[in-house]
């Protein structure tokens, strides 16, 4: 069975048929879910939709392009969200740097390092969603060293990926590791021990091959889990198991 760290099932690319998707995930061998909030609303569908599929569970928080009207005082819903069963992380949070129309960076920044402070402050681990912010989401997690988590579609070099990993951090990779052009991201998962890494599909984003393009759901995470075998020379089912057990330990789900 397999676990999808990432994927966001209250996108409305999921509005004609989320329950049924979601209903017909474990025949297709996914036995664990994490959905990650972007901002407030989409925390709260995360939560709920927690709260009616025994396998899925929800973090919360606010996603860098999703940021923009942040104010400190809108903590305290993340906080009361965070309380609520089945919230094992704070997330998704981080730093964009890849879109002009993204807030801008030094918001960005404050909007990260509070949503760290949280998780200190809660104990709770964070999923970092970083692009083309390497530097910066280093140092921003560099400053809060109690606080561990997990860089999602990790998209950095294979030195950054070991830094991390010293550190204490997880890294999970996407659909992209199966994309032909994926080198950086192939060296990256080939550096560091498996017991540090997890899979996502990251839906309804960033769908494996052979499915690249179309909506992506958490049934296709098998084939990033083909590919992390194929690059760590192990087999397929072992593999599912490690990255099952490594979710499972990082996220506290019994
Ligand atoms: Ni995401």
């Amino acid at each position: 069975m397999l676990f999808d760290t990432h994927a966001h099932y209250d996108a409305q690319q999921f509005d004609p048929d989320r329950e049924a998707t979601l209903a017909g995930l474990p025949e297709r061998g996914v036995s664990l879910v994490v959905n990650p909030g972007c901002d407030i609303p989409s925390s709260e569908a995360a939560v709920e939709l927690a709260g009616r599929f025994p396998f899925l569970y929800a973090a919360v928080g606010f996603h860098p392009e999703n940021c923009a009207d942040y104010e400190p005082a809108q903590l305290e819903a993340i906080q009361a969200l965070a309380k609520k069963p089945k919230v094992v992380a704070i997330g998704e949070i981080g730093l964009d740097y890849y879109w002009e129309e993204n807030p801008p960076r030094e918001h960005q920044q404050r909007v990260f390092r509070d949503q760290l402070a949280l998780a200190d402050e809660l104990d709770l681990p964070v999923i970092v969603h970083d692009r083309d912010a390497h530097a910066d989401s280093l140092e921003a997690v560099r400053q809060f060293p109690r606080v561990r988590g997990v860089f999602h579609c990790f998209s950095g070099s294979a030195e950054m990926a070991r830094e991390l990993v010293k550190l204490g951090w997880m890294l999970s990779f996407t659909g992209v590791l199966t994309y032909r052009n994926a080198r950086r991201a192939v060296e990256a998962a080939g550096a560091v021990p498996i017991e540090r890494l997890m899979i996502e599909t990251d839906s309804p984003y960033m769908a494996p091959v052979p499915h690249r393009g179309v909506r992506n759901d958490s049934g296709y995470v098998r084939y990033v889990c083909e590919k992390l075998a194929e690059i760590k020379g192990i087999p397929y089912d072992e593999c599912a198991r490690i990255t099952l057990e490594n979710g499972k330990r990082f996220f506290c789900i019994a």
